[in-house]
């Protein structure tokens, strides 16, 4: 299958590329994109991109930015950071993306466990996995062409415990391997509207 990974050079988009290319051919997109390039907060960056590669067999979303702060510091403006990185830029991936998706093929996008467990300061990035969940379930019954959307719920990955560690006390973290398997499950499998925790 042809395989467009968004966020290909980051912890959780390494993982996913190491899971599937010995079995597909991996297109890497970002902002510094390996193969394209792409920023997902922009609606234009994205139509490119999908111009640029043509059709599709799956899409990866391993990307969306989210702004993290006590509450009483989240100001509207530091909340869009989530609502157009995270969702509205994960959900455009789809919206803009169905044309170039092949028959059967799929979408998978990234929402994670603090919608679920809260943490503090997480409100921001809850919010926006919240409405990409959502979003995930609800498409899904009504995708054309036999076309599958599901999302994949990390816990904190155990490569990252460095960057956000002292954000998740008395979580268990996951290996980035473990995640990748739910992205390997979502493309080659057949469920749809799913959002695979791996906690
Ligand atoms: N790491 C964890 O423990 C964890 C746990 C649960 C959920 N998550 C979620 O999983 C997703 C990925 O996390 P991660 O830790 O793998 O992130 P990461 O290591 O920071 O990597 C982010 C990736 O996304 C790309 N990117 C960033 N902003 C972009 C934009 N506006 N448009 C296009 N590409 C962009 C980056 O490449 P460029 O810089 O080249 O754009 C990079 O490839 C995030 O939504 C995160 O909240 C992570």
């Amino acid at each position: 299958m042809k395989v467009l990974i968004i966020g290909a050079s980051g912890t959780i988009g390494k993982a996913v590329t190491k899971e599937l290319e010995p079995y597909h051919s991996i297109i890497g997109a970002g902002r510094n994109g390996s193969d394209v390039s792409v920023d997902i907060t922009s609606v234009d960056s994205i139509k490119n991109m999908y111009a640029q590669i043509g059709n599709i067999d799956a899409v990866v979303s391993a990307t969306g930015g989210a702004h993290f702060a006590p509450l009483p510091d989240l100001t509207p403006e530091l909340n869009e950071v989530a609502i157009e990185s995270k969702l509205k830029g994960q959900i455009h991936l789809v919206l803009l993306g169905l044309d170039y998706m092949n028959d059967n093929g799929s979408f998978t996008l990234t929402t994670g466990i603090m919608m679920d467990d809260p943490i503090p300061q997480g409100a921001s990035a809850a919010m926006a996995n919240g409405g990409v969940k959502s979003f995930v379930k609800s498409a899904a019954i009504e995708m054309p062409r036999g076309i599958r959307i599901n999302s994949v719920s990390p816990n904190v990955l155990q490569e990252s415990l460095d960057q956000y560690g002292d954000f998740f006390p008395g979580f268990e973290a996951v290996p980035a391997s473990r995640v990748a398997t739910a992205f390997k499950k979502s493309i080659e499998g057949a469920q749809t509207g799913k959002n695979y925790e791996v906690y």
